[in-house]
């Protein structure tokens, strides 16, 4: 019999579940048996797998969040556990591993490739920061999440003619907060990929004030302020109410846009068909909406896919000083 494993793995991303309901579906299409390892890496390393069926994952396509569980995996740095996890794999004779998830997942997926496991890669995760693509499963989601939420926040604060502080997920990148700052109109986004400090912020804040804006927006991508404390030190110095907001999970979960759906069902169904024609290690992803691959030792050391353009255009638009009063 020949067959497959699959994990979702990592943060969970909205349309994981679409995908894994792809790639089991089109395995069983192509004859294959298809192993569904529990919690990532961490089932590989347990062999703790099911042989998933159709009838497993014909209701989830639509839901978030994953039915076989996504986790990372801190064990798997252990190059002992690595061996343990590519010896598991190869004794069940797998045709190649499936691995949907982020750019974490990528680096277990190249340890696992250079002890001789087959793996295809497919990008999951809300932040968008897998190199080797354009655009990856959840990022959509999670900015329609993230756009809705501060669209309500911004109505609130102009009513109260506050500051706001705004804080999105992204993990060391900035892409959810640009993206859904440019849709929600926010006057200033700060994202790692161009660092502002404290005097910037508080620049762009005075000139928004001064050309008549009562409640800037201001969303910042995580790890790099306490919003609470930025809030207070802004009242403080500003003698302006100012609010943060750490939107959080509620950007994670949900169902998967339609755009999101369409990515998972393309990536699932390339794997598959990759895999049957006997291709090694590859990254899939997208590029001027087509469907490319790059080996994933390649791909786990390409640099980023921040949107520098799309950041030049928010930063053009929202120049108060580019302004007529
Ligand atoms: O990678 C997805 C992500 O949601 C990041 O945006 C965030 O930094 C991180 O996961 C949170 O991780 P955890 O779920 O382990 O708290």
């Amino acid at each position: 019999m020949k067959r497959i494993g699959v994990i979702t793995s990592g943060g969970d991303a909205p349309g994981m579940n679409a995908c894994l309901k792809t790639v089991v579906e089109m395995s069983h299409n192509y004859g294959y048996e298809c192993l569904a390892f529990r919690r990532a890496y961490k089932g590989v390393i347990a062999n703790d797998y099911f042989n998933i069926t159709k009838a497993d994952v014909a209701p989830i396509f639509n839901n978030g969040g994953s039915l076989i569980y996504s986790a990372r995996c801190k064990e798997f740095f252990d190059p002992k556990y690595q061996e343990i996890g590519a010896n598991n794999l190869k004794a069940l004779g797998l045709r190649a591993l499936v691995v949907i998830g982020g750019n974490g997942s990528y680096l277990g997926a190249e340890c696992l490739a250079n002890l001789g496991v087959n793996v295809i890669c497919i990008p999951a995760t809300i932040d968008n920061d897998v190199h080797s693509t354009t655009e990856a499963i959840g990022f959509d989601s999670a900015v329609n999440n993230a756009t809705d939420m501060l669209d309500n926040i911004k109505q609130t604060m102009q009513a109260n003619e506050r500051i706001s502080i705004i804080e999105c997920m992204g993990r060391h990148g900035g892409n959810i907060a640009l993206y859904s700052g440019m849709a929600s109109q926010a006057d200033i986004v700060a994202v790692p990929e161009d660092p502002l400090d404290k005097e910037h912020i508080y620049r762009f804040i005075r000139d928004q004030l001064n050309y008549g804006n009562a409640s800037p927006t201001v969303v910042v991508a995580e790890k790099q302020y306490d919003v609470y404390a930025l809030a207070k030190e802004i009242e403080r110095d500003f003698g302006h109410e100012c609010r943060a907001v750490i939107l959080g999970y509620m950007q994670r979960g949900g169902r998967p846009t339609v755009k999101d759906r369409m990515l998972a069902i393309r990536y699932g169904v390339a794997a598959i068909e990759l895999i049957d024609a006997g291709e090694q290690n590859l990254a899939i992803g997208l590029d001027n909406d087509l469907i490319v691959t790059t080996p994933i030792n390649r791909a786990v050391k390409m640099q980023t896919n921040f949107r520098q353009d799309l950041y030049e255009a928010f930063k053009q638009l929202n120049n108060p000083r580019n302004k007529v009063k």
